[in-house]
């Protein structure tokens, strides 16, 4: 198969394309023929040797791809070759075949494109995961970061469908755009230097839930906007800081931080991201669900789009067809 290979630790340009081995499908895994990919800000960390668990070299990078099942293991429940689907991926989706285990695949209605498809499965599972953990509830306010990015814009739409009052942080006037047509009641800078006095204006009773997935300062600023029982859900370190906590804060206020791990979620439960699918796969149809797809590049061009990940250049999710 033709795919992106990573043989040295390095940024997007150390990226080669070549030809790989066909990936085999096992029982409880399906084959999809990949019609576009998603292209994700992990990807940028995985290939410069930075993840938590690092593949060995060579390997196909990529975690979210759309396309069609062309065949199944055994034990695969309701999925068969033929299906339009989305799916998450360790790694491999960078390529024109895939295995994915069945538990992260989505149907997805014949009538989405697999070009806006692609940007579904990491985004929204993760989205949907962080939500839970935060048990955000009907009438309360949450401060989502990125949230012009592709899991921030996910998170936006999953809130308004819990009818919580949404506080995006957006870096841009585009992003902005981007936060208010996902339904965002507010909007607040992410380059401002009074974030917290700027969320204080718009909520001052403070807020419920805020969702990082950017770290840095913006973990700094919004802590101290939590309320009593708030709680901050830590997805990520988009600003490349890893923040310190002074427990104390979190003591005398009555909150939470809760770390949410989307791919440790899938191997060590993975019921639970199966059970997942088929409601997110519902909202899609219903049109609460409109995947946000910034920019889309030929299948060729990966390096660049990796590049404008880390240029903080697009709103929502950057597509590979
Ligand atoms: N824990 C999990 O399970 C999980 C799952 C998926 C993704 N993630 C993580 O979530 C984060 C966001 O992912 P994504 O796919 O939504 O990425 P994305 O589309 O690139 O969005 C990231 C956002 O972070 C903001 N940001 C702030 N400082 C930044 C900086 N110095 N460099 C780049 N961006 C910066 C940007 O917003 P502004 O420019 O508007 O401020 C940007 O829109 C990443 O850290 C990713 O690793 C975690």
């Amino acid at each position: 198969m033709h795919a992106w290979k990573c043989e040295t630790w390095g940024g997007p340009r150390h990226l080669k394309q070549g030809s790989m081995p066909d990936p085999v499908c096992g029982d409880g895994e399906v084959e999809i023929t990949v019609k576009a990919c998603g292209v994700n800000y992990s990807d940028l960390l995985v290939i410069a040797g930075r993840s938590q668990v690092k593949p060995t070299l060579p390997f196909v990078p990529g975690m979210e791809v759309a396309g069609r099942i062309t065949r199944t293991g055994a034990d695969c429940g309701d999925l068969k070759t033929g299906d339009k689907v989305a799916a998450y991926v360790k790694y491999g989706g960078y390529a024109d075949k895939v295995v994915a285990p069945a538990t992260q695949v989505a149907h997805i209605p014949e009538s989405m494109p697999a070009s806006i498809a692609a940007a579904f499965p990491v985004s929204y599972g993760s989205a949907q995961l962080a939500l839970e953990r935060a048990g955000l509830a009907s009438g309360e306010v949450v401060v989502i970061g990125g949230a012009g990015g592709a899991v921030g814009t996910a998170c936006i739409e999953l809130a308004k469908h819990r009818a919580a009052t949404v506080i995006a942080c957006v870096g841009d006037s585009a992003k902005e755009k981007v936060a208010l047509a996902c339904g965002a009641d507010e909007t607040v800078s992410s380059r401002s230097r009074h974030l917290q006095d700027d969320i204080a204006a718009i909520a001052p009773d403070g807020v419920d839930v805020v969702i990082d997935p950017v770290g840095g300062r913006f973990f700094d600023d919004t802590l101290r906007c939590l309320r009593y029982n708030g709680r901050m859900i830590e997805l990520g370190f988009a600003s490349g800081k890893i923040p310190n906590l002074r427990l104390n804060q979190v003591l005398i206020r009555h909150q939470g931080v809760l770390g949410v791990s989307f791919g440790l979620t899938c191997s060590k439960d993975p019921q639970r991201i199966a059970r997942m699918w088929p409601g997110l796969t519902e909202l899609i149809e219903q049109g609460v669900i409109n995947p946000r797809v910034g920019r889309s590049l030929p299948f060729s061009e990966l390096p660049r789009a990796l590049q404008l990940l880390q240029d903080r250049k697009v709103a929502g999710r950057v597509v590979l067809t």
